[in-house]
């Protein structure tokens, strides 16, 4: 009789601090054992010559989110999910969206049963846009109680930014209800009145996207959004960050014992103001909030993995093809400033849908500019992939772990295969991918969810609707730290 339901063997299991040959035994979806010759599964997987690593965790992606216009981004749950599971990314959260003017209900109604039809596990952040009485005494508290344990705010974009009094608000709820906060941080006001200057002046391709959101304006926000956060001491994550300027304000504050985080991700870390300076308006494939920045950067924001001020990198993946939506001026999408049309039909700078696709690449770049190149080990590897958003959004002992008792959400990589990136290859349903043609060394040949076999050498075997709602409930890692900066506690008070 086998001991367990599956057994991988004869890999080197990677964690967030260890390497060492093991099996790993599963049961039930579970990891049951991890040693030297166990005993047989009903199933076998071989993981000779290959490296065993924790399921990728992307704590931030949208997927067919519908935005205030009523627009859906074209990736589904089942295709965003297939890309996932094929990129070695077994979870994601994803968002929950809220219509300026609206409650919560009233935006997106029957967004989350959509969310049923994903084969990876998943789970969700609020997006806030209008902290209404009604919406955070009553709405965002019944959900954080069932298990959206996470709000997103944006300090730019029409028409979702929030003012400073409403994000206080926001901070101010969360810390009530042991919620995290994550903010997109950009200022609104210096956005547009540069976006207006650059339309004036005729300059509207998508490389003066970036002309019209430079470092100063991510760094000014980033600095007011963490200035508020200490004033109500509630911990937040700063969303895509781009830059060295942004990360060296996290980097400050977290010297200073204050509880934020830095998420950075794969565009930061390889495109730069090239990919935006395209022929045939190729650029548009590359707009994406924070812009990217001139090419210099990259190694900067690598220097911040390194050091721990960015903890985790997701993909932001978006949902907006090249055909359909990066060339419609009256596209759906993320933008700032009106819907301009130029003289030859393409969007200018500013209507562009900001988002690029990157669920299915994310591990792959990561895994070759970073462990392959030697920017980084395979335990950063780890971390930065799945450990530490398992622990900062209360997934911690079930997700991102090598452990008895963990979910089996196992990824099987070939360190040594070289392949090219190459989007007619791929399971997404975005039309393009930012890395086409780029060469990577490392690969994922199986990925495992709760010890089923998800995807064998991009063959996705998981079906839609196989992936589980991963409710989060309260966690002591993003407890306030109990200090305010004058003593005087307005969040206590209400
Ligand atoms: O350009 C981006 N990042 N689009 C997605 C929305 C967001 O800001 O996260
Ligand atoms: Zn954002
Ligand atoms: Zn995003």
């Amino acid at each position: 009789m086998a001991d367990f339901d599956l057994v991988v063997r004869g890999g080197t299991v990677g964690t967030a601090y260890e390497m060492f040959e093991a099996d790993i035994g599963v049961k039930d979806g579970k990891i049951e054992a991890i040693g030297r010759n166990l005993g047989a599964g009903k199933e076998e997987v071989s993981a000779k010559g290959r490296l065993v690593l924790p399921g990728g965790i992307d704590s931030h992606c949208h997927i067919e989110e519908v935005g205030q216009d009523g627009g859906v981004q074209e990736e589904s749950f089942a295709s965003g999910s297939a890309a996932a599971l094929a990129g070695g990314t077994t979870s994601f959260i994803c968002f929950l969206p809220q219509w300026k003017g609206h409650t919560l209900a009233e935006s997106a109604p029957g967004y989350a049963d959509r969310a049923r039809q994903s084969r990876a596990d998943y789970s969700f952040h609020q997006i806030i846009t209008d902290p209404t009485p009604e919406v955070m005494q009553k709405e965002v508290p019944a959900l954080v109680a069932k298990g959206v344990r996470s709000l997103k705010v944006f300090l730019t974009y029409d028409p979702l930014q929030l003012t400073d009094s409403q994000f206080l608000e926001v901070l101010a709820t969360a810390r009530r209800l042991g919620a995290m906060v994550t903010v997109h941080c950009e200022n609104f006001d210096a956005i547009g009145w540069r976006i207006k200057a650059l339309l004036a002046a005729g300059k509207t391709d998508p490389l003066q996207h970036a002309w019209a959101r430079p470092p100063l304006v991510e760094r000014e926000a980033t600095h007011r959004a963490i200035a508020l956060a200490e004033l109500v001491d509630q911990p937040i994550q700063v969303f895509h960050v781009s830059c060295e300027e942004a990360a060296a304000e996290i980097a400050r504050a977290r010297g200073r014992g204050l509880k934020v985080w830095g998420e950075t991700c794969p565009q930061y870390l390889t495109l730069s103001h090239e990919d935006l300076d395209q022929p045939d308006f190729g650029g548009a494939k590359a707009v994406c909030s924070p812009a990217l920045r001139e090419k210099g950067e990259n190694e900067r924001v690598w220097a911040r993995i390194k050091d721990g001020t960015l903890d985790i990198v997701t993909s932001d993946h978006c949902g907006f093809s090249f055909a359909t939506a990066k060339r419609n001026p009256g596209a759906s999408g993320y933008g700032q400033g009106g819907a301009t049309a130029r003289a030859d039909g393409m969007p200018a700078f500013n209507a562009i849908p900001n988002g690029v696709p990157g669920i299915e690449t994310r591990l792959p770049v990561l895994f070759s500019e970073g462990v392959s190149k030697g920017r980084i080990s395979v335990n950063e590897f780890v971390r930065i992939t799945s450990a530490n958003s398992a622990r900062l959004f209360g997934l911690g002992g079930r997700k991102g772990a090598i452990v008895p008792g963990a979910d089996a959400d196992l990824v099987l990589w070939d360190p040594d295969a070289e392949r090219t990136i190459e989007v007619a290859k791929m399971h997404q349903a975005i039309d393009y991918t930012p890395w086409e043609g780029l060469d990577v060394k490392g690969w994922p040949v199986v990925t495992i969810r709760r010890g089923e076999i998800a995807m064998r050498d991009g063959e996705i075997l998981a079906a839609p609707g196989s992936g589980t709602f991963l409710a989060r409930g309260p966690y002591d890692f993003i407890a306030p730290t109990g200090t305010v900066p004058d003593g005087f506690d307005a969040a206590a008070i209400g």
